[in-house]
């Protein structure tokens, strides 16, 4: 059996873990192509190892490296691709949505593929979780958690700006484990003199106040001077939460989550079941669908 396995797309913790359960169920049988569809593009495809894998498996980032690769869509790079994997039985896909694409357009064209949501933004369709999504809510929690007490002393407003592209899956839930002030998820959620009122009840109170920005919006500087012209007494801070979002340690969770991709997805290669979309439902168990 030569199983082929590539990230795709933006890192996401976990990925590591997941690549290392797939190694350890077969043994000398793994390859990967080195920074997503560009590698295998170019033909960077070497052995993977299970010592290398256990060095990695706790630790965030993703080992085999990753890369945002456009131009598989073109004919003349695409149908490369096709020709360096010709040798494998099955290849794996972690990304995000475009990956979902790649991953489906080389079933078309002949590939046995199966395809794992990893990206942070938790933005794959119909599933509940993709690899990276916990330990990036995690990271943005600490940061506000971390963030807040000295916030408080002085009774200033720190605007927190998380990422998630166009989804505001990391926003949203954060906003939420930190009971948050105001949440900025939408441009139609930018409503100042709404933010004003809050800052000055909390100020009253002795208290600061703190408001989750999902990223793409506005940068949260102009965010911040905006609230600073309507009241030049309100005391604003900006935190980034940035690439410990995506660098941050992997949390247990994390790792089970990883863990029960893996699995399904060995289940589908000892059943030579390919073609498939790993999705997690809403009772948090993985199952495969056709692409
Ligand atoms: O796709 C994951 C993600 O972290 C998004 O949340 C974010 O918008 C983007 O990647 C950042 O991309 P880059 O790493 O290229 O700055």
């Amino acid at each position: 059996m030569k199983i082929l396995v590539l990230c795709s797309g933006g890192d996401a913790p976990g990925m590591n873990r997941f690549v290392y359960e797939i190694v350890k169920a077969f043994p000398n049988e793994v390859f990967y192509a080195k920074a997503g569809f560009k590698g295998l593009v170019e033909n960077k495809i070497y052995p993977l190892s299970l010592s290398e894998m256990e060095k990695v498996k706790d630790l965030a980032g993703a080992y085999i490296l990753s890369s945002r690769y456009p131009e598989f869509k073109e004919e003349k790079y695409f149908k490369k691709a096709v020709k360096n994997v010709k040798d494998f039985d099955v290849v794996i896909i972690i990304g995000g949505n475009g990956s979902q694409k790649g991953a489906k357009q080389l079933y078309d064209n002949g590939v046995e593929t199966i395809f794992v949501p990893g990206t942070i933004d938790n933005d794959v369709d119909n599933s509940f979780y993709s690899i990276g999504f916990d330990s990036a809510v995690h990271q943005c929690v600490y940061t506000v958690e971390n963030s807040m007490p000295s916030v408080n002393t002085f009774f200033q407003t720190c605007l927190f700006e998380v990422m998630g592209n166009k989804s505001s899956a990391i926003c949203d839930e954060v906003a939420k484990r930190v009971d948050a002030d105001y949440k900025i998820d939408c441009v139609k959620k930018l409503n100042y003199n709404e933010i004003v009122k809050i800052i000055l009840k909390n100020k009253k109170a002795e208290k600061g106040t703190k408001i989750i920005v999902k990223e793409k919006i506005l940068p949260v500087q102009d965010i911040a001077d905006g609230i600073k012209y309507k009241n030049e007494n309100i005391d604003v801070k900006c935190q980034i939460v940035g690439r410990l979002q995506r660098g941050g340690k992997p949390t247990k969770t994390e790792l089970k989550f990883a863990t029960i991709f893996a699995k399904e997805t060995i289940k589908n290669i000892k059943n030579k079941r390919y073609g498939k979309k790993i999705l997690i439902n809403e009772n948090k168990k993985a199952e495969s669908f056709d692409f």
